[in-house]
Order: C-alpha cells, then sequence, then structure tokens
C-alpha cells in the first residue's frame, strides 16, 4: 500500500516534470510515415521505349566534368525494371507511403501534350496500381528537376510559356492517375533548381545568369504551381477529392546570437517567404522586395531584379495550397554584413550565413548536423502561415557508402525527436514525414559519392542488387512499434554537441 503510493506520487511528479507523453516518443495516431524517391535519380531506362531528353540526360552527357566521377542516371537504380522489388522493400520496412516523382519526358516525349507515351505513362500506372495492392499510399511529384531539353532550348523556367506546357504536362497525370493518386506534389525544390540550375553549374542545365536566373525561375515556378492547383480544384477535385501543394527546401536560420532575430527573420523570409508567402498571402515577402529593390539599385539596374505580379497573378497565386510541403536537412546561424554599414552590399539578404564548430557533417559539402534547428522552424512555420496541416517530404543523411550507418540512425533519431516534441509539446500540425531516400540513388553533381539510402545499392554492377543497410532495421522497429527506438551504439559514432551559451 504504501510503496504503491510513493510509486504514483513519483510517477506523477516525472509526468509533470518530463511530460510522459512527449518522452515516449511515439507518433500520434495517423501519423503518416513513408519514403520518398525522384525519377531521375533512380529509374535509369533513360532512352527505353519512346522517352525523350530531358536537361539532366543532356547535362549528364554533354558536362560529365561536372559531375562527380562523370556518372549519369541512365541506369541508376534501374528502378524502371525494378519497380516492384522497391515496392516490396518499402512494404517489409513498413512505410505508409511512397513519394515518386514522374520524368516529363517519359510521359511526354516531344515535352508536349500533343504525344502521350503509351509505354512511358503505363510504367507509372503500374507502380502505383503495385504500391495500391500492397496497402502503400501513392504520393506523386509531378516535376523533380528533370524537365523536357527541348524546353529548355526556349529557356526552360526563365520562358513564362513553361507555365502553360506544365500545367498541360499536369493534366495528363491527373487524368491517368488520379483515381489512385490523393497527395500531389507539383514542383519540387525551387530554391534549389532555379538557385543552383540558373545562378550556377552545381545543377541542370547549369546556366549562370546571375542575380537574375533564381528570380525569373522561381517567378514562373509559382505561375506554373498555381495555375496548376486551379486547374485541379476546377478539373479535377470534385471527381478524384486529392489535396495539392509545392514542396520548398527550408533550413533553419537561427541567430547567431540574440542580437540578430531580425537577421534570422531575413535569412527566413528569403528561403521559406520567397515561395510560401505568395501562396499563402498574394505576394513577395516585404523584406524580399525592399532589400533586392535597394541591392538591384545599388548594382546599376534600372528596376528591381525580383520581378512583380500583377493583380491578376497575386489573386490566382493567393491561396494554393492544401498542404504546407517541405524538405529539411539542414540549419545555419546568421548574422547581418557589417560591409553594409560601409555601403557595400555583398547579397541580397544582406546575411552572413555560418555554422557551429560543433555541429557534426553529412558527407555532403553543406550538410551540417543541428536537429534543433528542426524544431526551430517547424515553429517558426506554425507561428508565420497558421499552423497549416505540415508534411516533412524530405528528411534524411548523406555518408560515402556503409552498411553500418550509425550516424544515420543518429540523424534521425535525434531529427525525429525534434519534430515530435513540436508537434506534441508545441502544437505543430505536422501529419506526415519521408525518409530521403529509400534507396542510395544518383546525387545530381555529386554522382554516387554521396549516398542517402536505407537500402544500399551496388552501382559499379549491371544486376544494380539492392541491400540493407542497419538504418532499414531501425526504421522497420520504429515503424512496426510507431515509437522512435533507441540508436545502437558503435565504436566509431561521434555525435557529440555543445549548446551555444545563448541557447536553452
Ligand atoms: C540507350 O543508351 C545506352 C547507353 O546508356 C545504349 O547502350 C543503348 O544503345 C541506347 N539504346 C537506344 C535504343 O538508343
Ligand atoms: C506494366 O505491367 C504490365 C503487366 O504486368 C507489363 O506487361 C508491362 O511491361 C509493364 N510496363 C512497364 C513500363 O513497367
Ligand atoms: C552578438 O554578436 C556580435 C558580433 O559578434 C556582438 O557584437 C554582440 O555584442 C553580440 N550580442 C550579444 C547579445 O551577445
Ligand atoms: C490573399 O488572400 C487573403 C485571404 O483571402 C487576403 O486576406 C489577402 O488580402 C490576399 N492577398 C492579396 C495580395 O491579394
Ligand atoms: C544479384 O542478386 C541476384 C538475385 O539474388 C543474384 O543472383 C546475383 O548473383 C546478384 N548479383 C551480384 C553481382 O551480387
Amino acid at each position: 500500500m504504501k510503496r504503491c503510493s510513493i510509486a504514483t506520487i513519483i510517477c506523477a511528479i516525472i509526468s509533470t516534470v518530463c511530460c510522459c507523453d512527449v518522452v515516449k516518443l511515439t507518433f500520434p495516431s495517423g501519423f503518416s510515415l513513408g519514403a520518398a524517391s525522384a525519377a531521375y535519380q533512380i529509374e535509369g531506362a533513360w532512352n527505353v521505349s519512346d522517352k525523350g531528353e530531358n536537361v539532366w540526360d543532356y547535362y549528364t552527357h554533354h558536362y560529365p566534368e561536372i559531375i562527380s566521377e562523370g556518372r549519369n542516371g541512365d541506369v541508376a537504380c534501374n528502378s524502371y525494371y525494378k519497380y516492384k522489388e522497391d515496392v516490396e522493400l518499402i512494404k517489409s520496412t513498413g512505410f505508409d507511403f511512397y513519394r515518386f516523382s514522374v520524368s516529363w519526358s517519359r510521359v511526354l516525349p516531344t515535352g508536349f501534350a500533343n504525344v502521350i507515351s503509351e509505354d512511358g505513362l503505363q510504367y507509372y500506372k503500374n507502380l502505383t496500381a503495385e504500391l495500391v495492392a500492397n496497402g502503400i499510399e501513392p504520393v506523386v511529384t509531378i516535376y523533380h528537376w528533370d524537365h523536357p531539353q527541348v524546353i529548355e532550348e526556349m529557356g526552360g523556367w526563365t520562358n513564362e510559356l513553361i507555365v502553360d506546357w506544365f500545367v498541360a504536362y499536369a493534366r495528363v497525370l491527373f487524368e491517368a492517375l488520379g483515381g489512385s493518386v490523393k497527395r500531389w506534389v507539383t514542383i519540387n525544390e525551387p530554391d534549389s533548381f532555379c538557385g543552383e540550375g540558373y545562378e550556377s553549374t552545381r545543377l541542370a542545365p547549369g546556366k549562370v545568369i546571375t542575380g537574375i536566373g533564381k528570380y525569373l525561375c522561381g517567378h514562373n515556378v509559382l505561375k506554373a504551381h498555381a495555375k496548376t492547383y486551379r486547374m485541379y480544384e476546377e478539373e479535377f477535385r470534385d471527381s478524384q477529392g486529392g489535396v495539392i501543394g509545392i514542396v520548398l527546401p527550408l533550413s533553419g536560420h537561427l541567430p547567431y546570437n540574440s542580437s540578430y532575430a531580425d537577421a534570422a527573420e531575413t535569412g527566413f523570409q528569403f528561403n521559406c517567404g520567397w515561395m510560401a508567402h505568395p501562396i499563402y498571402f498574394g505576394d513577395y515577402p516585404e523584406i524580399m522586395k525592399t532589400r533586392v529593390a535597394l541591392v538591384s539599385e545599388s548594382q546599376g539596374y534600372p528596376r528591381s531584379r525580383l520581378p512583380e505580379f500583377s493583380d491578376e497573378w497575386k489573386a490566382i497565386i493567393n491561396g494554393t495550397s492544401d498542404y504546407f510541403g517541405l524538405n529539411h536537412y539542414t540549419s545555419r546561424f546568421v548574422y547581418n554584413d557589417p560591409d553594409e554599414e560601409l555601403g557595400i552590399y555583398n547579397s541580397d539578404s544582406g546575411l552572413i550565413s555560418v555554422v557551429d564548430s560543433s555541429w557534426p557533417m553529412a558527407s555532403s559539402s553543406w550538410f551540417y548536423v543541428y536537429p534543433e534547428g528542426f524544431g526551430y522552424l517547424l515553429r517558426k512555420i506554425r507561428d508565420e502561415y497558421g499552423n497549416p496541416s505540415t508534411w516533412i517530404m524530405e528528411n534524411g543523411y548523406s555518408d560515402t557508402d556503409n552498411l553500418e550507418d550509425y550516424e544515420r540512425i543518429s540523424y534521425y533519431y535525434e531529427y525525429l525527436k525534434e519534430m515530435l516534441i513540436a508537434v506534441k509539446r508545441d502544437g505543430c500540425n505536422v501529419e506526415g514525414y519521408a525518409v530521403w531516400s529509400i534507396l542510395d540513388n544518383f546525387e545530381w553533381s555529386d554522382g554516387y559519392t554521396n549516398r542517402f539510402g536505407i537500402i544500399r545499392v551496388e552501382f559499379d554492377d549491371a544486376d544494380t542488387n539492392r541491400t540493407t543497410k542497419l538504418s532499414q532495421a531501425w526504421w522497420k522497429k520504429v515503424l512496426s512499434k510507431r515509437k522512435l527506438q533507441s540508436v545502437p551504439t558503435s565504436t566509431t559514432s561521434t555525435n557529440t554537441r555543445t549548446r551555444l551559451p545563448w541557447q536553452k
């Protein structure tokens, strides 16, 4: 009796202090867990049947020196032929959904909707049917960076005509797959392919149009996204009943110290607000309009390099999101560039981004591990956009090929813990989460050197065999228990971080 009541008291104290539900690190009921991939990174079969050439086919074939080891996605994971095995792996791991993307030029060989490839479309019908038959929800990305080369030859995302070509392509997919697909992503990561594809050579098409290319691309991305959303709303929503959104690549932008709250806000608006503010509020963020105009003027441009929307376009774009989609990997501390006090503008945002020397690195050059940045970002999204239904469409860790991937497991554990705290303690409305990636795959200009899979692929052999990694076994347990599992220990694990004094 006495012992029992002491135990009860202790338990009550612990649960008050720790908030038991969060400590348990279980996923809320109804939370959706999935795995993600993208067409060019896994499919291979680049010239099968009547498939057209896309920008990544062209880029890797014409500029192999830009890609690590001169590699390309001609074969990649061979998923065009191995999709049944992929679905079996997704199923046996226990995922609820699979996010894959469609190759535009596989479905529309000429780039336009005048010719629809029956074989191309059949592949995606087969894949979707296989997923549904195995109880896995298909989530489809319409565009993941691989538009037809013929369209690039006319300027690609810098030509506004791409808007209508994109809408026509999307309509083909809604008609063919919309019976089974209830969650659509229009466009994946505009910040990445607009910034690195039209102002650097890191991504196709590799056109360096400094100061202009990224904003022009993003402007047309917003129009293409919004017109596709409106078309779905008008022609398909009643009969198909799905949801549709865009997916943004978001990093945590945290203040370098407490003097730099405004810098963190500016960093967020330049990264997230650039696309999300027009979609949620009808126009670019004020801070972007002001700053880009100011810096453009200082550079001698007659007008701001940030394009403007007409009132008609603002109305079309405003409100075109059924859920908030984001990919997240890493964070930065930001502070104001001191050069600006001397009237020198080094960047549109006026910020300097740094990392803390204690943050571990993944194998990708840009990738520093800072789990707290994830929770910070989710709370910011909650506050900025009215706590929308939020889907993490990619999160994962890169290494250089390791079956015993303890660091990857540790990354997932720590990032998911931050997410669960954001959801359960802070009320962030996160409803879905996808692992990037189900398989090792073609990591763009990093070729096959940086690997994100929870399943290894033997790229150097024609069989492209799959082998599960330790992280796949960990995920399998997490998915069956719907609860985070402890991280197995390794002798080589090095994840020790210090907190800066102002944190916490
Ligand atoms: C497709 O490309 C491969 C090289 O990746 C080549 O060997 C093959 O002949 C090509 N097939 C066709 C039909 O062009
Ligand atoms: C789709 O499935 C059918 C029936 O299993 C098969 O004959 C066909 O080759 C598949 N097509 C593709 C492109 O995977
Ligand atoms: C923040 O950092 C700046 C630059 O290092 C420094 O001048 C300032 O005093 C710091 N502020 C606080 C509150 O620590
Ligand atoms: C966007 O829509 C919201 C809600 O309907 C409205 O309050 C706001 O004024 C619109 N923004 C613009 C720029 O039209
Ligand atoms: C790939 O897997 C198949 C089927 O398990 C096997 O027969 C083949 O030998 C494997 N290839 C290699 C290179 O390991």
